[in-house]
């Protein structure tokens, strides 16, 4: 109790959980664009989804929004020229939240499109669209799901949003590094100098992220399934070890202050409210019965890196059983989701690569020590379970590495060329590491003793999947450069995985 209520002071000194009045505006009026970070929708269910705004008429600067709450006008439409209002309210947009608003909808009809906007004062954001989930049960024909991660903003333009915008697709699946806390070394375009550990610096840093038009345009196409990954807090971060290993108390609020506006900045479900330096964000949807979506949190829980966070041969702790990516709690609740019968793709979102991936090309061994290469004990508790109770159809869905990597996924990564229980499809950066090469030089290097890699380029760019009762279809589409914000895009290669067998064949 007493850690408890020190801690709570520590974070009200950061600025968190700070003095909001409580009170609601009377007639809140700005001459400014309160809308500047745009709008987003997220994390649908049949009847319902999450629309979310942050109102913000100074962005880079706090917001620009004092400390009173405000009204929030909200309205859901079946058109999109708003003229047939199905659905309409007044949230507040609380000042503790920086006055982001997550609205949470029910009620509406399953499996079908819907556009939305809000208004405070004389203003009214743009018009977004969005779409509820198929009911439980049913089979749709097809479902088209975007995959993107990775945009720091100095690195580039984000031309593939423009494009992924353009997909009609029903999801963006969104896997980590929203935004980037550090430095890129050759900035197309910069952001504030240093590296946010206070809620107001995070805050100011999503700001400036989220005022990219095209990301904007991107969120307003369809709703966003989101996870983080290491740099919407600190670079390779494990758990409560920060990447220069500082010390764990400063590092808990550190991570209190980054969860927090992560929070206020993405449409996710109440539930996900952090609690101090904890935040729950794993969880499921289902598209009716053709495929589970499964968004996995590989940072809050995992054990250190066992060997350093570089590419390594494998040291003394890497292979202990103890060591785990996802925490038990999440392992477990992870474990019952595949065994659940009803979907017939079982899809996991989630951050780092799990396919093994040994990138001495001599005898010996040289992994990730991010990736699940580096926990070895919790790759085999995840592949023995597939593969013990015959879970079919387990597509992984990887961001991190900035490259794109299609490839099939051993059950036991000491003898990959056996049986494979699941096929990984890694997308590439949206804009992190600068316009990229056809492929790096060091994954080219192992191609040959990593037969169940079967593609490999590092464009920036995402993929695009459709997919089927009876198979899945990964588009990989690139951009040549990031130069520019205007970069047209093309497919680099397509992949088709047949319902049933964990492979990846030419499309
Ligand atoms: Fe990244």
């Amino acid at each position: 109790m007493q850690d408890r209520r020190r801690f709570m002071q520590q974070l009200s000194a950061l600025g968190l959980g700070a003095i909001a009045t409580g009170r609601i505006a009377p007639r809140w009026r700005t001459m400014a664009d309160p809308f500047t970070l745009g709008i987003a929708s997220g994390d649908p269910w049949p009847d319902g989804f999450v629309l979310w705004t942050r109102l913000a008429p100074d962005p880079l600067n706090g917001g620009g929004m004092g400390t009173d709450d405000v009204a929030v006008r909200w309205e859901v439409a079946a058109d999109d020229q708003m003229r047939r209002i199905v659905r309409s309210g007044t949230t507040v947009a609380p000042a503790e939240f920086a006055h982001a608003v997550h609205v949470t909808l029910r009620g509406l009809a399953p499996d079908r499109w819907y556009w939305y906007r809000f208004h405070v004062g004389d203003a009214t954001s743009a018009v977004g669209r969005t779409r509820t989930m198929p009911l439980a049960g049913t089979m749709p024909n097809r479902m088209r799901l975007v995959v993107a991660s990775c945009q720091h903003y100095e690195a580039g333009f984000y031309a593939a949003h423009a494009h992924l915008a353009r997909e009609d697709a029903d999801l963006c699946a969104f896997l980590g590094d929203y935004i980037y806390e550090s430095h890129f070394a050759r900035p197309v375009r910069s952001h504030e100098a240093g590296e946010p550990t206070t809620l107001d610096a995070y805050r100011n840093r999503y700001a400036r992220y989220k005022t990219d038009p095209q990301l904007q345009d991107a969120h307003a196409a369809m709703p966003w399934v989101v996870t983080w990954d290491d740099h919407e807090v600190d670079n390779n971060y494990a758990g409560l070890v920060s990447e220069r290993e500082d010390p764990e108390a400063a590092f808990r609020l550190r991570r209190a202050a980054a969860y927090r506006a992560y929070y206020e900045h993405m449409p996710l479900r109440r539930t996900s409210i952090p609690a101090g330096p904890d935040m729950l964000l794993y969880r499921s949807l289902a598209f009716g019965r053709l495929a589970r979506l499964h968004v996995l949190d590989g940072r809050q829980y995992r054990s250190d890196q066992s060997c350093g966070d570089r590419p390594k041969p494998p040291c003394e702790a890497w292979d202990r059983e103890d060591r785990t990516m996802l925490g038990t709690t999440q392992e477990r609740w992870l474990g019952q989701g595949l065994v659940r019968p009803g979907a017939t793709w079982q899809v996991l979102a989630q951050q780092v690569m799990l396919m093994p991936l040994d990138l001495d090309a001599g005898p010996g061994e040289r992994y990730n020590m991010d990736s699940w290469s580096g926990y070895p004990a919790a790759r085999r508790r995840l592949t023995s379970l597939v593969a013990e109770r015959r879970v079919p159809n387990v597509v992984t869905l990887t961001g991190d590495v900035h490259a794109n990597y299609a490839g099939e996924v051993p059950l036991d990564a000491r003898r990959p060329e056996d049986t494979k229980v699941a096929v990984e499809y890694v997308g590439t950066s949206i804009s992190s590491e600068g316009d990229g090469m056809d492929a790096f030089p060091q994954v080219q290097a192992v191609r040959g003793s990593t037969p169940w890699l079967k593609f490999h380029n590092a464009r920036r760019g995402y993929i695009r999947c459709d997919v089927t009762a009876a198979g899945w279809r990964s588009d990989y589409r690139i951009v040549p450069s990031i130069q520019s914000a205007a970069a047209p895009v093309t497919t680099v290669a397509s992949f088709v995985t047949p319902a049933g067998r964990s492979v990846i064949e030419p499309a």
